[in-house]
């Protein structure tokens, strides 16, 4: 695993943005697997930036987001169609045709799971997988415990993300329970992984995913048996690794092709 530990959520979200724009430029219909919440906030700004003022152009990418949740039609605010579309699409030249969220409002949702395995293996699976990490080591909504080899399915969320969430929901009782999410297989599948975690509240899963075994109970875990994934943290979610000082060792003596910035 490759971890980079930058001093900010800021410089961390600017090394992920080149990281993207370098696979974007390279190969210019390359599939991005994308994620939500607070984490890639200036991640997607950065990626805006970047093609306002510097011509990064997302005209023949195709996407495809990890997670929804079920019931949340693509017009509610809190919805992941509607998060993708306000923090990233509508302000760059991606085709909305090329975008890809999963439909929580499918009548028959383990069609529309096994719908969006297809449309990932059509587009020829995923260049990038961009990731979040919840709190308690989720990767998606794959809470711990999961199978470590799932395929896109219906989660029912565990009460500590409910909570976590509830924050930007506004209400506990108003989230929904479930939610569509790839399985730990279907981001295993991908090319390339980039995980990003900052904040003191994402330590102890940073430790997990990083250091500790390969286990059920840490799903980010997985990202251990990825042979190439990379893990962009802010000095305070990297504050409990064992090995800091070995990762940015490794950092500052990177071949010149091996770096980003
Ligand atoms: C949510 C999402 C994940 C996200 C995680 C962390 O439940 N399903 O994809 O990575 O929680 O969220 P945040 O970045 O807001 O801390």
């Amino acid at each position: 695993m490759e971890v980079l530990i930058r001093e900010s959520a800021e410089a961390g979200c600017r090394l992920a943005a080149k990281v993207i724009a370098r696979v974007v430029r390279e190969k210019p219909d390359a599939v991005l697997g994308l994620a939500t919440g607070r984490t890639p906030l200036l991640l997607y700004r950065e990626l805006i930036r970047l093609h306002r003022e510097e011509g990064l152009s997302f005209r023949g990418i195709t996407t495809f987001n990890l997670d929804e949740y079920v019931g949340l039609p693509a017009t509610h605010d809190q919805s992941y169609h509607w998060f993708m579309r306000e923090n990233f699409f509508r302000h760059v030249d991606i085709d909305p045709a090329h975008t890809h969220v999963p439909d929580g409002t499918a009548a028959d949702l383990q069609a529309e799971c096994r719908r969006y395995e297809e449309r990932i293996a059509t587009a020829g699976g995923i260049d990038l997988q961009l990731l979040g990490l919840g709190r308690n080591g989720h990767i998606g909504f794959n809470e711990p415990t999961g199978s470590l080899r799932s395929r896109t399915w219906i989660k029912i969320l565990s009460e500590q993300t409910l909570r976590d969430n509830s924050t930007v929901f506004g209400s506990f009782d108003a989230l929904p329970r479930h939610a569509i999410t790839m399985g730990i297989g279907t981001i295993l599948d991908a090319r390339r992984l980039l995980l990003l975690a900052f904040g003191p509240a994402k330590l102890r899963a940073t430790v997990d995913m990083i250091e500790g075994p390969l286990a059920a109970r840490c799903p980010a875990s997985a990202l251990q048996l990825h042979p190439r994934a990379t893990v962009v943290l802010d000095e305070p979610a990297a504050a409990g690794l064992q090995y800091a000082d070995h990762y940015r060792w490794i950092d500052r003596h990177k071949l010149d092709w091996q770096r980003y910035e």
